[in-house]
């Protein structure tokens, strides 16, 4: 029997609505950018920025909340296009229980959101779920596999017993636990059709669609457990995986509202989707950073050198890339921008409030890198033939840093080029060259404090300025210091 489609949009409605029917208190998404959270670049999943809730060191608004949260993982970041399910920016729906429910409720709901006629109405039986199979600090959950198989009645050969990397959900330090994954077979015409493929195999047959974490410990990551105070509930549940498998799709990149941005993109790159694997990379691979770059500026982020500045400078960088490689020879990302806004201005406003900002800052980083990206390219065809003549198939770190630090091309940038050359970039030598770098950069600065310019000082003791300029393009300010002649003058 088929169920029903629904569109991406209609689907995070629906998830919200269903868990305020279970009285739960519906938030809108945290920023992407993580507040008091120093292990985290950007948030990567819905329980992220409730970790004091979790602990029980923070008061939440309620014991039961649900949300869908804007995340980034580029972790996985080379499979970006190739594969059905992965992707750098994505929605997380969540419901969550601090210290409220606890497994059973939390399983009864899952089951009942996807499979009741009146909600998702996915078939029954093409779910499997999983469960944590044990290991020497923590026991099977035996009680999570009695409850699918005693109350909601799946055959125990159907319920699948994991291990620690797949049933045990952690990243980084904070609240985590075993957990019980669900997953949706999407029938053998998706399978490699390699002898032993099931559940848990790696291929896009089965998909996971939902993560319901029993978070009762607190890592302080370094893999060190203790219990926490209350029992939690932490699910997680990928908004594009479920409409994929609603809307029957081959990838997340071919669910409703991501190939309107693919659309896009083909429209003004000329390059028609699904006529060549490499065409379709390159599509998917710009349709993928273009909505991470645009809900990371939203919320805040620049591109720059480090930190998540730099993760955003990264996928811009790569995206301008694979339009050269689509034949584009001018800025073009900034313009998707407006479809990306289309999309998803529903539920997340604001993109629309601050669109001329984001598209501003976007095509910025793409001028900018565009002036050294031909000659930055026309450098490194010269240095891969150089190490080709060689019979080489390591590209040298030196050269690796050369582009970097002349041309601004990224590492995995080179990478991901070297590879598609069938050679591999001396990764460790690069980052050598990296840190002598950034050891010359710190003595430059000394040898400047050593002139005694007041500048080193300045700022030290300011309170930090608030930014405005979402809201408002003009405002009063006051200097609150000034260096004058090498010296640092009060008010
Ligand atoms: N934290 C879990 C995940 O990210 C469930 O929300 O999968």
């Amino acid at each position: 029997m088929a169920h029903p489609t629904y569109g991406l949009n209609e689907l995070r409605e629906m998830f919200l609505k269903f868990f305020e029917t279970k009285e739960h208190l519906r938030l809108p998404s945290f920023s992407l950018i993580p507040q008091n959270d120093a292990s985290l670049l950007l948030i990567n999943s819905g329980m992220a920025p409730m970790k004091p809730w979790f602990t029980g060191e923070e008061e939440p608004p309620r014991h039961r909340v649900c949300t869908c949260q804007k995340c980034i993982r580029t972790g996985d970041i080379e499979n970006i296009g190739k594969t059905a399910r992965h992707g750098t920016y994505f929605e997380m729906l969540g419901n969550f229980s601090f210290g409220d429910y606890f497994k059973r409720d939390a399983i009864h709901w899952a089951w009942e959101f996807l499979t009741s006629p009146e909600w998702v109405g996915l078939e029954p039986d093409r779910l499997y779920p999983s469960v944590f199979a044990g290991n020497e600090t923590t026991p099977a959950d035996d009680e999570a596999f009695a409850i699918w198989r005693d109350e909601i009645g799946i055959p125990e050969d159907r319920i699948f017993k994991f291990g620690k990397e797949d049933n045990f959900w952690e990243h980084g330090s904070g609240p985590c636990g075993p957990c019980s994954e669900i997953y949706y077979d999407r029938g053998p015409e998706w399978g490699c059709g390699k002898p032993g493929c099931t559940v848990g195999c790696d291929c896009d047959r089965y998909i996971e669609v939902w993560n319901v974490v029993f978070s009762q410990f607190d890592n302080d990551g370094e893999g060190h457990y203790t219990e926490l105070k209350q029992k939690n509930i932490d699910t997680g549940m990928g908004l594009e995986r479920l409409a994929c498998v609603s809307q029957n799709v081959a990838s997340l990149f071919d669910v409703d509202t991501v190939m309107n941005i693919t659309n896009k993109v083909s429209e003004i790159t000329g390059a028609k989707y699904e006529q060549s694997d490499k065409i379709d990379v390159s599509l998917r691979v710009i349709t993928d950073h273009i909505r991470s770059a645009t809900f990371m500026i939203c919320d805040g982020v620049l591109p720059s050198n480090e930190g998540r500045g730099y993760v955003l400078r990264r996928l811009l960088r790569r995206a301008a890339r694979h339009g050269k490689l689509l034949g584009v020879d001018h800025p073009f990302l900034y313009e998707v921008c407006d479809t990306v806004v289309h999309e998803n201005e529903g539920h997340y406003p604001e993109l629309r409030e601050r669109q001329a900002y984001i598209t501003k800052v976007i095509r910025t980083e793409e001028e900018n890198f565009a002036k050294t990206l031909d000659a930055g390219m026309k450098i490194y065809d010269e240095m891969l033939a150089a190490h080709k003549a060689q019979g080489e198939t390591v590209f040298s770190g030196a050269d690796a840093f050369k582009l970097y630090d002349t041309y601004g091309f990224p590492i995995d940038l080179t990478m991901e080029m070297a590879e598609e050359e069938g050679m591999t970039v001396d990764e460790a030598g690069f980052r050598a060259l990296m840190e002598e770098q950034k050891v010359r950069a710190r003595k430059a600065r000394e040898a400047l404090g050593d002139l005694g310019w007041a500048g080193i000082e300045f700022g030290k003791d300011m309170p930090a300025t608030e930014f405005v300029g979402y809201d408002r393009t003009s405002e009063q300010g006051k200097i609150l210091a000034l260096v004058a002649d090498g010296e640092l003058r009060d008010e």
